[in-house]
């Protein structure tokens, strides 16, 4: 896995990226857009601190040993945090270059552009306490900015808008405190007045990210990869980079990645879900009369029990640790893996054989060369598996199956039917990455 990841809502990152690149040309990078909840600088500081969380514990649950929070919002919402939560990566943040800017001004008047959650943060207040004494600080916050720069729109009428109080106000040195701004350098230059000063921390960052890489002994030497990562694929994304995406919910569930496979969870519809395979958590007669059983015979059509009918005819019921495969007739996956779990039994190990039917199915999955898969709580129904148990038992269960085996599964979704069941796993999850 890559040394480094570079993050960002979106794109903005991408001139850190550059400068990075430029001094540590051999190193292994991963970018990271989260095109999926981007932009964050319109959203609350909590909800960025919650999701900047999620990304980072995904990201050093891939391997990552330092993480370069390449956006100034979320680092005003979660820099800290993070910090303190995740000990053993390294980071660094971004913050509005106010002590550069305060020690050149010479109208003793500074713009800083930004995005409202930067100026929210207790971050920009301290900067100014403490580097801006005595200087005037024109703090213009530039909704739908970073959105326009992201997409390619016409950023001149913002701009104009944005501008003007920093000219106003005489300013001759402009912070640009977003890191989508420098993508518009020209534009922004082209609007001020002769002489102003445009401040752009991205060389900075990059000569930071190398001194703190080398002190936290972290060796940078790679084969000068970069890997584009994004939440949310757009075919239209209209830039030279191959996105792969990663499947984090939007709702800012625990995610985690084993190897080169993402395990969130979600709570939704499994019968729903755009994946390759779903798995069903089935009776050993292959009868699908409850449950989860039930909603996938009814939202597959007849088909389901047809086949499954096959299936047990041919080879009988269906044993622990053994996986059935049916299509999956009108619901937008492909196939359905059929598992039965075990009825819960005191004086049976019932951990072994939950977890042998979730290898079953994973193991099935990679052998018809499956990318996308959703898992049930399987047995935390009727067969009375203790939820909080089932979900653990499955969470680990499916690290380890990922961990040690060659798969072809890219993105496991654990689904619970509820808020509840998906938050079980989402722990199962959490706790699956406090062991990093
Ligand atoms: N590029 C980010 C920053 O530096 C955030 C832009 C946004 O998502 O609103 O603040």
């Amino acid at each position: 896995m890559a040394a480094i990841a570079i993050f960002d809502s979106g794109i903005g990152g991408t001139t850190v990226y550059d400068a990075v690149r430029e001094r540590a040309p051999w190193v292994d990078i991963v970018y990271v857009a989260d095109h999926a909840f981007g932009p964050y600088g319109e959203r609350s500081l909590d909800e960025v601190r919650a999701r900047t969380e999620v990304l980072a514990r995904y990201l050093a649950s891939a391997g990552v040993e330092m993480i370069v929070i390449a956006c100034n919002s979320a680092s005003a919402a979660a820099l800290q945090h993070l910090r303190a939560s995740l000990r053993d990566v390294a980071f660094v943040g971004m913050e509005p270059a106010v002590k550069p800017a305060a020690s050149i001004t010479t109208t003793g008047v500074v713009g800083v552009m930004a995005t409202g959650a930067t100026f929210q943060g207790e971050l920009f207040r301290s900067l100014v306490g403490k580097h801006a004494e005595g200087v005037e600080i024109v703090e213009q916050a530039c909704p739908g900015l970073a959105a326009a720069i992201e997409h390619g729109d016409d950023v001149g009428p913002l701009l104009e808008r944005y501008l003007a109080p920093i000219i106003e106000a005489e300013a001759d040195v402009v912070v640009l405190g977003c890191t989508h701004y420098p993508l518009i350098r020209d534009a922004i230059e082209h609007r001020l007045p002769e002489g102003v000063e445009i401040i752009d921390p991205s060389t900075s960052v990059a000569r930071r990210v190398l001194d703190v890489a080398h002190d936290a002994g972290i060796d940078l030497k790679g084969s000068a990869s970069t890997r584009w990562w994004t939440t949310a694929p757009d075919e239209d994304r209209d830039d030279d980079h191959d996105w792969e995406t990663i499947d984090i919910p939007e709702s800012g569930k625990e995610a985690v990645r084993v190897c080169e496979t993402t395990v969130v969870a979600l709570a939704g519809d499994l019968t729903a879900m755009p994946v390759d395979a779903i798995v069903n958590a089935a009776n050993v007669e292959l009868v699908h009369g409850g449950g989860i059983a039930l909603a996938i015979s009814r939202a597959g059509g007849p088909t389901i029990d047809e086949e499954s009918h096959r299936w047990t005819e041919m080879y009988g019921p269906l044993e622990p640790g053994v996986a059935a495969l049916t299509s999956a007739g009108e619901m937008p996956s492909s196939y359905v893996i059929h598992v039965a779990g075990p009825i819960h039994t005191a004086g049976q190990d019932n951990e072994g054989l939950l977890a042998a039917a979730v290898f079953a199915a994973l193991d099935m999955a990679t052998e018809i060369e499956v990318k996308t898969i959703a898992l049930p709580a399987i047995s935390a129904g009727v067969y009375g598996y203790p939820p909080d148990e089932a979900t653990l038992v499955i969470a680990e269960s499916t690290a380890e199956f990922l961990d040690e085996q060659d798969t072809t599964l890219r993105s496991v979704r654990l689904v619970g039917f509820d808020d509840a069941m998906a938050t079980r796993f989402a722990e199962a999850i959490a706790s699956l990455t406090d062991e990093l």
